[in-house]
């Protein structure tokens, strides 16, 4: 046998990448590839793209071209894309980058090696169907890549919401949830491997309804089911839908001890004008009834959301909408972006497509409000005391960095831990993104 190969893998975007980053690694480990982290040493470049942000396709080309020069030093250099742009670029990738070897969409990833075999005789391939056969079935076992205390396990994938302004119901598809058993020896073999924090991902994970038995299993079943593993200690889910959030999840908060208390529950905007433009289907009252319930059974519930400014026919009232359901809800943190068009989604050709000025003024305001709100979140937590996960070492010496249980980052400093130990901390102070702490 010759020296290992090397796979040199970039993953853009949310945490379903990063998980399906590390499902690729396994698949390419088992035919002999070892991870590198520089591009120029590697035998295989794989990107793993997003397709949400702003002229996502257009970066990928631009990265594309960077390797260039490295696929004429190395002929037998394999490049492929995968990801979202993937599957919404296709053919179109090969034809503007021929250096490309493979195109490959989410559903797909179980082909790789056999694909990337097949690069050697047949040329460039392209794959972005939705084969009917479970991918996870076919990807070898999740092995928690860096062996950290955390990790992400995928219970459900793609979107059937259509939100006018979103491509994830086309690159990543129909609703499919995955079936318990399979989640369940997944979340055993993690456990075994020592982690003990794991967060549940999907595009829409709160309408997980996953084969169990002769009948299906709602998410706040399966965070149940999961808790009763012995040696999983914190459970996260995300990203979730306001209308599927039902009474047995938000009960899931007072029952489960394993589920943190932390929800990301994107809103996107405060004006029932706008929502029903983006196809929301539920209106700002609606969702402030539910963060109500979820305060009254969880009151420190850190709460999280993404927005949206500048949809199409956004105007400055709605926008004050906005700004009054932030002010309603008071998050500890948040995700806000301003509209960008998205090509083949209902709201890219719409009228009323509000001018770049004021979508970064709005964006601006919010953000300030997002943040003194976070800010305040933050400073609320100095003086009490919480369990921290540490996670990895921080760049002072001594230094850890761990999780509380509201996904804060906190630092410590001392002698005394180790990565992966679950230990009380004296909260001592607040930065913007992160705390300081003492050990108890
Ligand atoms: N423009 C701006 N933001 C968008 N998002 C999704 N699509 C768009 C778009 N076309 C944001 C939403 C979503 C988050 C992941 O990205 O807020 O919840
Ligand atoms: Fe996109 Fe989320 Fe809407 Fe689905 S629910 S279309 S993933 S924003």
């Amino acid at each position: 046998m010759g020296a290992p190969k090397k796979l040199f893998i970039k993953t853009f975007g949310c945490q379903m990448n990063v998980y399906d980053s590390e499902r690729m690694q396994d698949a390419l480990k088992a035919e002999g590839y070892e991870n590198t982290d520089s591009a120029d040493d590697a035998d295989l470049i794989l990107l793993n793209t997003c397709h949400i942000r702003e002229k996502a396709a257009e970066k990928v080309y631009s990265d594309l071209g960077r390797f260039k020069p490295l696929k004429a030093k190395k002929p037998d250099l394999k490049i492929g894309v995968t990801g979202c742009v993937a599957q919404a670029e296709g053919e179109e990738i090969i034809r503007r980058q021929p250096m490309v070897d493979l195109v490959v969409g989410p559903q797909s990833y179980h082909n790789l090696p056999k694909m990337l075999e097949k690069t050697k005789t047949e040329g460039a391939l392209v794959e972005t169907d939705f084969p009917p056969e479970d991918k996870f079935d076919h990807l070898p076992k999740n092995t928690a890549a860096k062996r950290a205390p955390t990790a992400f396990l995928t219970v459900q994938e793609g979107c059937d919401k259509f939100c006018a302004f979103c491509v994830v119901p086309y690159t990543r598809g129909a609703e499919f949830s995955r079936p318990v058993a399979k989640i369940y020896t997944e979340a055993q073999e993690l456990i075994t491997r020592g982690v003990q924090d794991i967060t549940l991902l999907g595009q829409n994970v709160n309408a997980f309804h996953g084969e169990y038995e002769n009948g299906h299993m709602g998410l706040a079943a399966l965070i149940h089911k999961l808790s009763d593993i012995d040696g999983l200690k914190r459970i996260r889910f995300t990203t979730s839908h306001p209308n599927d959030m039902d009474d047995a999840l938000i009960d899931a908060y007072a029952s489960c001890e394993a589920l943190m208390p932390y929800l990301h529950l994107p809103v996107q905007s405060g004006s029932d004008k706008i929502l029903k433009a983006m196809n929301r289907k539920h209106t700002a009252d609606s969702y402030i009834k539910i963060i109500a319930r979820i305060r009254e059974t969880r009151p420190d519930i850190a709460l999280s959301g993404d927005f949206i400014v500048g949809f199409p026919g956004e105007t400055d009232q709605d926008f004050e909408d906005t700004m009054d359901l932030v002010r309603k809800v008071n998050y500890a943190q948040a995700f806000s972006f301003k509209y960008s068009e998205r090509p083949g989604t209902p709201a890219a050709d719409r009228k009323g497509q509000v001018p770049e000025d004021v979508k970064s003024d709005r964006l601006q305001r919010l953000q300030n409000l997002l943040g003194e709100q976070q800010a305040a979140f933050m400073q609320s937590m100095v003086g009490c005391e919480m369990d921290i996960l540490f996670e990895r070492k921080g760049r002072l010496e001594n230094q850890l960095i761990g999780r509380n249980p509201y996904l804060q980052n906190v630092h410590v400093i001392s002698r005394d831990i180790q990565i992966g130990d679950l230990r009380t901390v004296r909260i001592t102070g607040a930065e913007p993104n992160s705390l300081a702490g003492t050990l108890l």
